[in-house]
């Protein structure tokens, strides 16, 4: 309990929640989001939900690491007894530990693809070439999984070794180097496409809206992308929490957070379509706006190899630091719980994600359509993941913030949170209501589009199983 590790300074957390929830989140995921859904009425859903939702929940889940001072899994089994709830909150540890697991197997695959891109622009492969060449070159990197796996290797091998090297000297001094090395590049992309790009085109498509455009799908996902762009309800944010200083003030950092976030989703969004437009593109393109897309409008631009390899050196970046926070928490847990070292811990984490990855690997070739999984499950491994994460990801944080404002000794909470009597009743109200209200409105409109009962039932045996484990893990202890 004690002797658990600090961040070096009173900033760090900030530094770090930041490159957690900076990453394939905003900079791919965001602009195709916004893209599919008819830009900005979705941001105005965003922006709200980030809000009304997504900081109070950021706020909670870093308060329940910082007052444990463990990682997610042995933390929630603290909190539940000093504060004498009942101990089936465990399950949010539990359910975090799974989550992140499952989102770092597919993460890294994807993340893998700008490896690949990183290469094709700074060798100058794709300078001059048109629209056919580059989706064919897209379409034969999904259609070879040696490849995607070598990529996938070399990328969760890279974040496992930084958070092998420790919270202080791998963690923090990477993030030291990395984040402020992503914010320029960022500038440089930004100007560029002002400079070479159409950004009047891609400020009033991002900015100007009109509710009408909005369907009910993109309302969700736009809410669904709240929460996963802050890195919430997966016990990345509480194992952080759990090395912040107890000076730093909860909210205003959490509110610090989601603003550069924010920013950062922003300032990508307008790089990212004025090229689009100023190449005359569709921005409708789904995942590929970032992998066909974009290197079509770098392809014809002054110095697009250059810029263009830069721009996904800085997806590289962005997703690295996400990554390492995904790996964190379950580490964090080995070491405590089986009193591993760092380095087995963090290599039986990434090893077992990795082989997972490789589901997600096969599901664009071998796999594909047509073949067993899909017709087992209706859908490929990917979408199966993903659409997992998609359930966990809300059910966590709405489990955190039922946890924080209702279950928690509220006299405890509020000497935590440090803040005056308005603002934390003004919390309280938002995570005992409104965040749940706007989490189960999420859920009761994904649940009924998952065809037949196999993934509610698969959810609700991990769920149980994830029970189970952790009442046999405790007789030892007890
Ligand atoms: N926030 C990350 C992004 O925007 C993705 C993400 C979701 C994440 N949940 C996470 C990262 C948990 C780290 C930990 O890309």
């Amino acid at each position: 309990m004690s002797g658990h590790n600090v961040w070096t300074h009173k900033g760090t957390f900030l530094l770090a929640a930041v490159g957690s929830a900076v990453g394939l989140g905003n900079l791919w995921r965001f602009p195709y989001l916004t893209g599919e859904n008819g830009g900005g009425a979705f941001i105005l859903i965003y922006a709200l939900t980030i809000f009304a939702v997504g900081i109070p929940i950021l706020i909670a889940e870093t308060m329940l690491g910082r007052t444990s001072r463990q990682s997610p899994i042995m933390g929630m089994r603290h909190l539940t007894k000093t504060h004498k709830t009942s101990r089936a909150w465990e399950s949010i540890g539990w359910l975090g530990a799974v989550s992140a697991f499952l989102i770092l197997s597919f993460y890294s695959v994807i993340a893998g693809w700008a490896l690949h891109y990183t290469w094709l622009m700074l060798t100058g492969s794709l300078v001059g070439a048109d629209a056919a060449t580059i989706s064919a070159g897209f379409d034969a990197l999904l259609a070879s999984p040696g490849l995607m796996t070598l990529y996938h290797t070399l990328f969760i091998a890279f974040s496992a070794l930084i958070v092998g090297m420790g919270i202080h000297k791998g963690i923090e001094s990477g993030l030291r180097i990395m984040m402020p090395a992503l914010f320029v590049i960022l500038i440089v992309v930004l100007i560029y496409g002002i400079i070479n790009g159409d950004v009047r085109a891609a400020a009033s498509f991002l900015f100007t809206f009109n509710i009408a455009d909005l369907s009910l799908e993109g309302w969700l996902q736009a809410m669904g992308q709240s929460f996963f762009t802050l890195s919430l309800g997966m016990g990345a944010i509480m194992a952080y929490g759990a090395y912040m200083s107890s000076e730093a003030s909860l909210t205003r950092t959490a509110i610090a957070v989601a603003f550069v976030d924010t920013a950062v989703a922003m300032v990508a969004g307008l790089a990212i379509f004025s090229l689009v437009f100023g190449a005359g593109l569709e921005t409708g393109q789904g995942p590929g706006l970032m992998f066909v897309t974009l290197p079509l409008a770098f392809a014809d631009m002054p110095f697009g190899a250059l810029v263009g390899g830069v721009f996904f050196i800085l997806v590289l970046g962005a997703a690295v630091s996400s990554s390492i926070s995904l790996i964190e928490p379950v580490a964090a847990f080995l070491v405590e719980r089986f009193d591993m070292t760092r380095p087995q811990a963090v290599t039986i984490m990434v090893v077992a994600a990795w082989a997972m990855g490789l589901l997600t690997v096969v599901s664009f070739n071998i796999w594909a359509e047509g073949t067993i999984f899909h017709t087992l499950f209706g859908r490929s491994a990917f979408d199966f993941i993903e659409l997992l994460t998609n359930i966990f990801m809300p059910l966590g944080g709405l489990l955190i913030a039922l946890f924080a404002g209702w279950a928690l000794t509220q006299s405890e909470v509020m000497k935590e949170l440090g803040t005056n009597l308005t603002w934390f009743k003004t919390w309280r109200f938002l995570v005992r209501f409104v965040g749940p209200a706007a989490v189960s409105f999420v859920f009761l409109r994904t649940i009924p589009q998952v065809e037949g009962y196999v993934i509610p039932t698969l959810g609700a045996l991990l769920i149980v199983g994830a029970f189970a484990l952790s009442q046999r893990l405790r007789k030892p202890a007890a």
